[in-house]
């Protein structure tokens, strides 16, 4: 069958890699949420996770002076939370206030966990040389925390547009990595 063009504003739908996550940061006592997607792994132990944050976000200034934050990996039962706290700015509003989301302390950083999200990941930036032409920030992570009792996360993936990919069956193939 022949392919039809595709528009380059939509390729990153195609390649959008791990799921949607949620990135606090706070400052002065002053936390924030803010949905992500374009993330990427880099380097197993310690983990290593790139990822862009653009400037415009209110997100960005608190991640580059404090230079640090959790990852938090939502699963799709809060799906209209992940999605409200990407469409509006901490700059006005207190997201954890408006969207019903439980602030827990971390250990190892100033950001909050969200309690609502199965997995957490507290890191640190440890490579800004890409920020100013790529807003790419390098994340080491320095503690991770898993809820046991979720056995199947149904992650959401972003497609595009507002579309989602939820997390479904699972296969098991042969594979050298651990
Ligand atoms: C599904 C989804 C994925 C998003 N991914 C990113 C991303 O990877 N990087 C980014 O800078 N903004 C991303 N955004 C947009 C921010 O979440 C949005 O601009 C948010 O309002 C920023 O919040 P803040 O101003 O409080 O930091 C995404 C939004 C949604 C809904």
């Amino acid at each position: 069958m022949a392919k039809k063009s595709f528009p380059l504003s939509k390729v990153y739908g195609l390649l959008e890699p791990g799921p949607v996550v949620m990135v606090t940061t706070s400052r002065d006592g002053n936390p924030n949420i803010m949905t992500m997607s374009w993330h990427t792994m880099m380097e197993f132990e310690p983990p290593l996770v790139g990822c862009v944050i653009s400037n415009r976000n209110y997100s960005f200034g608190l991640l580059k002076a404090t230079k640090e934050c959790v990852i938090n990996i939502p699963t799709v039962e809060i799906a209209e939370k992940v999605v409200g706290c990407g469409n509006t700015s901490g700059a006005n509003v207190d997201k954890f206030k408006k969207f019903g989301l439980t602030p827990k302390p971390a250990s190892k950083v100033g950001a909050p966990l969200i309690e609502e999200c199965y997995a957490n990941l507290e890191c640190r930036v440890v490579d800004t040389s890409m920020l100013n032409k790529y807003c790419f920030f390098v994340l080491e992570v320095v503690k991770a925390w898993i809820d046991p009792k979720v056995k199947n996360p149904r992650t959401m993936h972003h497609l595009g547009s507002g579309n989602f990919m939820v997390a479904g069956k699972k296969i098991k193939l042969k594979s050298k990595m651990k």
